[in-house]
């Protein structure tokens, strides 16, 4: 498939009653080469859960936005997790201010370097702004370079935090963010 340009894309939100596609772009973004850098789940731990658990995590799981072909394909994903003051997050930090935390990033291989990337994060940002965010945080594993080229590009700067994947804690992660 040639790359298409992201004009040709729809990015909106994903709706409770769609949860077999979004079943669809999380299997295959977890079989991407990248994904055991990418993503903390596996495909098959994620192949194997219930119909219940994707009804559920769409309908009431992170804002989830995606890009759709003008063919209704879903080529793209960003997730959106509002973090509140004041809580602890899941690695059991604290949580100073209230705060975006972006999760599932994928975009299909095709729609790579055409700038989908850079208008699914703008929704996504935009969205923790309008939710009072302050900043905008990410995860990335060091070894992933093409996705910190673009969390950089997209402004995104490392805090300095780093935090161990819940299943490997011998290694360490990124946190980049992006102050309002
Ligand atoms: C991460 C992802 C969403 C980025 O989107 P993208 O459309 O590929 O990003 P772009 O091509 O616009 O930007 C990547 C930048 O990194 C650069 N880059 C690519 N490979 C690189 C490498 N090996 N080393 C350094 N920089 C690299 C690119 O040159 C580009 O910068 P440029 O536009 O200035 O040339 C996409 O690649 C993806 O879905 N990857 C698989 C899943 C994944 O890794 N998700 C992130 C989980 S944290």
């Amino acid at each position: 498939m040639s790359a298409m340009s992201f004009e040709e894309c729809v990015i909106r939100p994903v709706r409770a009653e769609e949860w077999k596609a979004a079943k669809e772009l999380r299997l295959t973004a977890l079989r991407d080469p990248v994904a055991r850098l990418a993503y903390l789940d596996t495909y098959e731990e994620a192949v194997a859960r219930p119909d219940s658990f994707w009804r559920e995590r769409t309908a009431n799981g992170a804002r989830q936005f995606i890009a759709e072909t003008a063919d209704g394909r879903w080529v793209g994903n960003v997730a959106v997790l509002i973090e509140e003051a004041g809580t602890t997050d899941w690695a059991g930090s604290p949580v100073e201010r209230r705060q975006g935390h972006l999760v599932g990033v994928y975009v299909a291989p095709g729609h790579r370097g055409s700038g989908l990337t850079k208008a699914l994060f703008d929704a996504a940002v935009e969205w923790a702004w309008e939710c009072g965010a302050e900043r905008v945080r990410l995860i990335v594993h060091p070894e992933n370079a093409r996705a910190l080229g673009f969390y950089r590009k997209a402004g995104f700067v490392e805090s300095g935090v780093t935090v161990p994947p819940a299943d490997r804690p011998e290694e360490r992660e990124l946190e980049m963010v992006l102050e309002r």
